[in-house]
């Protein structure tokens, strides 16, 4: 809940800012007070009487409004709040603050304040894949900007791709994942999920069967002890959670790339099933069937994560855990693992068939630290994410 909290509100100009109504009512509902900004695009769009009226609030506008100034200045605006959200961010304003430019109220604000900033970017699919805007938001992740969405659908401008802002409730969700207040408030963690797609060729690939549930949990509850998460995820069933950073990956090589560039962090959590081995002859056009005539495809190892991760010589996380799926001799096997891959610990579980362990709701493990095995009883796969989330706050202290 959001009972007492203050968010700074800055809407900017984009055809998304008729969301940013139902997220001012929302945040309201959660207990939230809301202080509103707006840009002088922004009004193209909304008008300034209807988010006054639902933040129940004065807006502001103007960096040269002297009433404002001599009630509250605009640097006092900008550092009153518990976050600064900005929804939608425009490439413009994501570019201002980028290239340190501070020539209307939303801008000075952002430069002005101490408070942590999130963003919620909203434009055209072409602008957000344009790399001088990839630039700006790598730049303002540098500088420790969050930013939930964009996500991927169709656009008002009638193309699809990724672009559209955020839902509400995905922004509210983000606003409260960084307001908790929890022992893991403060650190990055970054979490990888689900199975990996290895290409035969363009239409066919090789998977296997992990649903990404317990990573997919694991995620929620570090995020619910308040950590800044990054959920690097393959192509799995679950839906990821609210309120983490999610970047979707299809293959192991993807994934190598996108905990690569999540770093550096606390603490890495290897929960994905990455496949052993990518098919080496991978063809670019779909193979064809050829009668009395079978494909023979080569494979090739795929980069082990967890081992390049826990064997870094440089910025390598204070906790790396890395899980193993075993038939037999779990615990044989996943002590020996852990030694082998250089990890901190090791969550190790019996995935036989008999056990309903692989794709269900439950999970029985065992956790092997340097101090020994630690056998947990079988629980719902949540509530061993909530377990271990627990166990990593405390490492982490
Ligand atoms: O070697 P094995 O696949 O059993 O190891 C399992 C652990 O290693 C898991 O934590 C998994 O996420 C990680 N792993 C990885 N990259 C691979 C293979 C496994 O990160 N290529």
């Amino acid at each position: 809940m959001l009972s007492g909290k203050s968010i700074l509100l800055i809407i900017s100009g984009g055809i998304a800012a008729y969301k940013s109504l139902d997220l001012i009512r929302r945040l309201r509902e959660r207990g939230a007070s809301v202080v509103p900004v707006m840009t002088g695009s922004a009004s193209e769009f909304v008008t300034p009487m209807s988010v006054s009226a639902l933040a129940g609030e004065k807006v502001h506008t103007d960096l040269f409004d002297l009433g404002t100034e001599a009630e509250m200045g605009h640097i006092q605006l900008s550092r009153v709040a518990d976050l600064v959200v900005v929804a939608p961010a425009t490439a413009d304003l994501i570019g201002k603050v980028a290239g340190g430019l501070a020539n209307d109220l939303a801008s000075t604000l952002l430069m002005a304040t101490d408070t942590d900033v999130l963003m919620a970017p909203a434009m055209n699919v072409r602008m957000w894949e344009h790399p001088s805007v990839q630039r700006n938001v790598a730049l303002l992740k540098g500088d420790g900007i969050a930013f939930v969405g964009p996500n991927e659908g169709d656009m008002a401008c009638g193309e699809f791709g990724p672009g559209r802002m955020a839902e509400p409730m995905e922004i509210v969700a983000a606003i409260e994942a960084k307001l908790a207040d929890g022992p893991l408030k403060g650190k990055r963690v970054v979490v990888t999920s689900g199975p990996t797609h290895e290409p035969i060729d363009p239409v066919r690939y090789i998977a296997n069967r992990s649903s990404g549930a317990q990573g997919t949990a694991i995620a929620r509850a570090l995020a619910a002890l308040g950590a800044e998460v990054v959920f690097v995820t393959g192509p799995a069933d679950v839906a990821p959670p609210d309120g983490v950073e999610v970047v979707a990956v299809q293959s192991a090589r993807e994934m190598l790339e996108a905990v690569e560039a999540a770093l550096p962090a606390d603490a890495a959590v290897m929960a994905a099933a990455v496949a052993d081995w990518r098919v080496k002859s991978e063809s670019t056009s779909k193979i064809k069937k050829v009668k009395g005539a079978l494909p023979v495809l080569e494979f090739e190892e795929n980069p082990d994560i967890l081992a390049r991760v826990s064997q870094m010589s440089d910025g390598r996380p204070g906790l790396v855990v890395g899980f193993a799926a075993e038939t037999d001799d779990v615990v044989g096997n996943a002590t020996a693992k852990r030694e082998r891959k250089g990890c901190d610990w090791i969550v190790a579980n019996d995935v036989s068939p008999a056990t309903g362990i692989m794709g269900g709701t439950e999970n029985a493990v065992v956790v092997i630290t340097e101090g020994g095995a630690d056998v947990w009883p079988r629980m719902g796969k949540q509530a061993v994410a909530d377990k271990l989330a627990e166990r990593i706050a405390a490492a982490l202290l």
